[in-house]
């Protein structure tokens, strides 16, 4: 298939993108270079022999984008274009709503107009929100978030599951990611942001590197075992085949599915940490520090559904998470 990665010079869409050209797929990158590096394409086209089509536009421009759908026959778009700081998100909610809801609505127009009914859509765990127990299923209400930035998945998941309603030859898979971590096995593509890391992993690469001096762990007090938060950490790669499968299932299906991608395992932070320093043999200093506004104690997928619709299932141990992990950031 033809298909159109936004956001694919970005953490997850890069090795999504490698993926689907390992699996044969043709790609063509929308991104704006806003949270990524132009130079990520070429790692691509490194690790993959094949040089994905490149397009650093924003996907609010419709012109722009009407531009990429008359030059290819886009048969799929996979859209991870998007704000994604939970923390900023709380600071410029406007910048949030507008640049995510702006991206997702452009992109559905420009996909109608060219006849292109096949969506997958980057949204995340954080749908659940606050009131639901863990372990998340998909049934569950998915209608209230803790940020402005997770409230944009939600609504535009809504917005999607409207569009499909109205359209029912269309299909769109909501794929709520867990925790992604990890790298691509060359050390060419990893989880790279800028400036001092918000997400835990990169903040412990940054402290492996000797960038950052220590860590410090929000909050040593929760309801959990070691009184430290519990999340569902996966591997990117694992991350990036959820979508290929996710497409796969799309190709000849209509309707909207959303689907948890997520290992069903809860791991601490305390975890977390000595898992890295065991698997890389690198001391991570740390300090306890209060806790970080709107954490959650804990939440892991259910990852059932994931396994029987998508015959998706995570391969990767936390061990490869941390070393893949260690592999990218001492070279970056
Ligand atoms: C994990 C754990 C922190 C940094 C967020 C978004 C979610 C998704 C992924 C995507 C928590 C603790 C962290 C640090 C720490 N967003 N921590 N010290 O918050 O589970 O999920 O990122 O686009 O929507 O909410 O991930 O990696 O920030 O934190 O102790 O310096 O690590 O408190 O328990 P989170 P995270």
């Amino acid at each position: 298939m033809n298909v159109l990665v936004t956001g694919g010079a970005g953490y997850i869409g890069s090795h999504t993108a490698v993926e689907l050209i390992h699996a044969g797929h043709k790609v063509i990158v929308a991104d704006d270079l806003s949270n990524a590096k132009a130079e990520v394409i070429d790692r691509i086209e490194t690790i993959t022999g094949t040089r994905p089509a490149f397009y650093p536009i924003d996907c609010k421009d419709k012109a722009a984008l009407d531009a990429v759908f008359a030059e290819h026959k886009i048969d799929a778009v996979i859209h991870f274009a998007a704000f994604k700081a939970v923390g900023e998100s709380v600071q410029k909610p406007l910048a949030y709503y507008r640049n995510n809801l702006d991206s997702a609505l452009t992109l559905l127009e420009v996909m109608e107009k060219f006849g292109c009914r096949k969506f997958i859509f980057s949204s995340s765990a954080t749908v659940y929100g606050p009131d639901n127990p863990y372990p998340y299923k998909e049934e569950m209400p998915a209608v209230k978030s803790t940020s402005p930035y997770g409230q944009t998945k939600v609504m535009i998941e809504r917005i999607i599951a409207d569009y499909v309603a109205a359209n029912p030859d269309f299909c769109a898979v909501l794929l709520r990611y867990f925790n992604p971590i990890g790298a691509h096995e060359s050390g060419l593509l990893g989880d790279d942001p800028n400036g001092i890391p918000n997400n835990l992993m990169p903040y412990i690469g940054r402290v492996a590197a000797g960038k950052l001096e220590k860590l410090t762990i929000f909050g040593n007090d929760y309801p959990t075992p070691d009184g430290t938060c519990r999340r569902d950490y996966l591997h990117v790669v694992d991350l990036a085949v959820g979508h290929l499968k996710a497409l796969e299932f799309a190709k000849d299906k209509t309707g909207v599915e959303a689907v948890n991608l997520g290992t069903g395992n809860g791991v601490s932070v305390l975890e977390l940490v000595s898992a890295f320093q065991d698997a890389n043999n690198i001391k991570i200093p740390y300090v306890f520090g209060p806790r970080r506004d709107g954490d959650l104690p804990a939440f892991w997928a259910d990852a059932e559904k994931a396994k029987t619709l998508l015959g998706w299932e995570a391969q990767y141990s936390v061990e490869d998470m941390c070393r893949s992990a260690w592999n990218f950031a001492k070279n970056a």
